[in-house]
């Protein structure tokens, strides 16, 4: 069995989803990256700090205290003890996560972050550059993808399920601004590992994912 699953693609391509059922049925630990990002996204917004200032960004990359801890199943995220799981996931964090992660010394904060909580083995994390940067020795690489309408559509339906406002035209604009900025970015920008396995999962349900993924992650 793989003892390090590395998951990444572009927004709303279902890594989470898929990550996070992976890791329960395994018993593994999810480590879900991009809520790193969005944790120093949301402080900075709470802070009103300018997201083209990088020393600050930085700053508070430094200076924040992220923790996860799996409860009921869901994977709930604390930014200094307070339990942001459903503010970090609001659109105005999701477009500013982009930004702050391009940050390389933002990078270079959480990226130890990482790699230390992946260093006890048995864990899925999903991101941008899981295989590529942080755990280029990861066992099993997936890269994650959906057409961007598709996407966008799951993206949109998560939203409403969860009681937010949402327009479909907006999420796919959204979802396709962050994508270019997260694939052109000079630091770690996203992109499929070599070695890794390719999965596009346009049309496809999360239990046909998740068969294929586990084909993968036992093979
Ligand atoms: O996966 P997500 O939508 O929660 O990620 C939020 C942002 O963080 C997204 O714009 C990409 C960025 N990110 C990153 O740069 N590297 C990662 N390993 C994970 C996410």
């Amino acid at each position: 069995m793989k003892n390090i699953i590395a998951i990444d693609g572009p927004a709303g391509a279902g890594k989470s989803t898929i990550a996070k059922s992976l890791a329960q049925e395994l018993a593994y630990l999810y480590i879900d990256t991009g809520a790193m990002y969005r944790a120093v996204a949301y402080q900075a917004l709470q802070n009103d700090v300018d997201l083209a200032d990088e020393a600050k960004l930085a700053q508070i990359a430094a200076d924040v205290q992220i923790d996860m801890r799996l409860q009921d199943g869901e994977n709930l995220i604390f930014l200094n003890g307070q339990n942001v799981t459903r503010e970090i996931r609001l659109p105005e964090v999701s477009a500013a996560a982009s930004p702050v992660s391009a940050v390389a010394q933002v990078r270079e904060y959480m990226v130890p972050k990482q790699r230390e909580l992946a260093a006890r083995g048995r864990v899925v994390l999903d991101g941008r550059d899981i295989g590529t940067v942080v755990l280029p020795q990861a066992d099993c690489k997936i890269y994650l993808t959906a057409s961007l309408d598709e996407r966008a559509e799951r993206r949109y339906k998560e939203l409403l399920a969860k009681g937010l406002p949402a327009d479909l035209n907006e999420v796919r604009q959204d979802i396709d601004e962050r994508d270019y900025r997260d694939m052109h970015r000079e630091t770690s920008p996203l992109r499929q590992a070599e070695d890794a396995v390719y999965l596009d999962t346009t049309g496809l349900s999360i239990e046909d994912v998740l068969l294929a993924v586990r084909h993968l992650v036992e093979a």
